[in-house]
């Protein structure tokens, strides 16, 4: 099994260094199969979200494991119609029940939805303080979301989660986070399978002898970010997490940098799409 990292959020809990991805993983026996296969490889990282609608099967895997649950951190999101002060407590008690885990280790608000995210934030320290989720933390946040948050709430965000990887490298957004203590992690780490072709991806991977999703997830780890890799293919669940024997030399960091193009594959926060993710 491959050795793993942690990172520390600004709470004082530890965050493994990568994590499944399971949106747009099929509800049911799909979901329940790649998190155990995923639990089986070594991960020790899930990330969910009331949206994905496999809140139950990440839960029963989790149950059904051979792994300790507190050895396990499961992450879950408040869905945009549920934001708001009291529909974010009663929507939190449900995903607890359909986790049937105990608690939350992170509970994000998913999207920064307007004129609800500050009530939303409120009761997230709440959830924190009555010990139902671990660690708070929000999704598709702009500096600006944040600093809002700032600015009205007690608590600072551990974790912001949003779409990062070499092609959609928000350097401004590291930045940021870094200077305020807030972890990122990385969605769509692998551009959602759309650029693992990508000829300059793939002359670094054969220069490591690595694959590209491999360095596209290794890229983000040597950043201090937190890739959550999505896959149902326990071969490519493996792949994905046999990220801990190289590293990338500095030289070939700076060459991904430069890749940027701020190639999104999901949606831009700063101009938010009419409807709100799912
Ligand atoms: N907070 C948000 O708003 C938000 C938005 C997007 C994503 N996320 C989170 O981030 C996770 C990852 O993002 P994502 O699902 O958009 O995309 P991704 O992880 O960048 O890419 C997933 C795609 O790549 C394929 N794939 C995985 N490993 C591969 C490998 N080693 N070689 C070739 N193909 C591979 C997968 O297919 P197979 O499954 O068939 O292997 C799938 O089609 C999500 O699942 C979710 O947990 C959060």
């Amino acid at each position: 099994m491959p050795s793993q990292s942690f990172f520390k959020m600004n709470d004082g809990f530890e965050i493994p260094a990568v994590g499944l991805g399971t949106w747009k993983s099929e509800p049911g026996e799909v979901t329940y199969q790649a998190v155990l296969d995923s639990l089986e490889l070594g991960y020790r990282h899930i990330d969910t979200a009331r949206a994905y609608g496999n809140e139950e099967d990440v839960g029963r895997a989790v149950r059904d494991s051979n792994v300790n649950r507190e050895d396990i951190f499961v992450t879950t999101k408040l869905r945009y119609q549920d934001e708001g002060f009291e529909s974010a407590i009663e929507a939190c008690n449900k995903s607890l029940k359909r986790l049937d885990i105990g608690y939350i280790n992170l509970y994000l608000i998913h999207w920064p939805l307007k004129d609800k995210r500050v009530d939303a934030w409120k009761a997230l320290e709440v959830l924190k303080e009555e010990g139902k989720c671990r660690s708070i933390g929000v999704s598709n946040f702009t500096i600006e979301h944040l600093e809002e948050l700032k600015e009205s709430c007690n608590i600072i965000p551990a974790i912001n989660q949003v779409e990062l990887h070499p092609y959609h490298f928000q350097q401004e957004l590291l930045t940021y986070c870094n200077s305020e203590n807030i972890l990122l992690e990385a969605y769509s780490p692998l551009a959602h399978g759309k650029k693992l072709e990508e000829p300059r991806l793939v002359k670094i991977a054969n220069q490591l002898n690595v694959t590209p999703a491999q360095i596209l997830i290794r890229w983000a780890i040597q950043h201090g970010m937190i890739p959550l890799p999505k896959s149902i293919n326990k071969g490519r669940i493996g792949e994905n997490f046999d990220v801990f024997s190289f590293d990338i030399p500095s030289s070939v960091m700076s060459e991904l940098d430069s890749l940027d193009e701020a190639y999104i594959t999901c949606w831009n926060p700063s101009n938010p799409p009419p409807y709100a993710p799912t």
